[in-house]
């Protein structure tokens, strides 16, 4: 699969943590920063995470920050984008299931590097489940098309 991945600061370590194991499980990554940890805004990467996925240029996207909040927050302000944030495997996997979300969120002051990488695994590994769940996504496109 081929994943945009970005972080900011805060989730700078997880991030370089996070795409050597998405490399070694043979997903191709495509790395939109940031690049050290010195302070940058969230919402920059966030935004260039969620376009990638948008424009097609990448499958998924995972974006990593302090909490996941603000990645969250800027990518669902792009066209198309589901982001999710998720602590635990219940909602890494629900957020797939239901909702099929396209953008992962991670906090990475939360949540130790193998969880994100195990979070991160099941997320890509769990398929939508359609049906019912749908239509609840397709009235979010409906309304997002104005
Ligand atoms: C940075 O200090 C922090 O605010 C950011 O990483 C993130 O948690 C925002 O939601």
């Amino acid at each position: 699969m081929k994943i945009a991945l970005g972080s900011d600061h805060a989730g700078f370590q997880a991030k370089e943590a996070l795409k050597l194991a998405l490399a070694t499980a043979g997903h191709v990554v495509e790395d939109l920063g940031t690049k050290s940890t010195e302070s940058v805004d969230y919402s920059d990467f966030g935004l260039r995470v969620a376009r990638a996925v948008s424009e097609g240029a990448a499958d998924r996207g995972i974006a990593i920050c302090g909490t996941g909040i603000g990645m969250c927050i800027a990518a669902n302000k792009v066209r198309g984008i589901r982001a999710a944030v998720a602590h635990d495997a219940f909602t890494a996997e629900m957020s797939r299931r239901h909702n099929d979300a396209n953008v992962l969120c991670l906090g990475a002051r939360l949540l130790a590097e193998d969880r994100i990488r195990e979070l991160s695994r099941l997320w890509l590994e769990t398929p939508f489940e359609g049906g019912r769940h749908e239509r609840r996504i397709g009235r979010i496109s409906d309304y997002e098309k104005g």
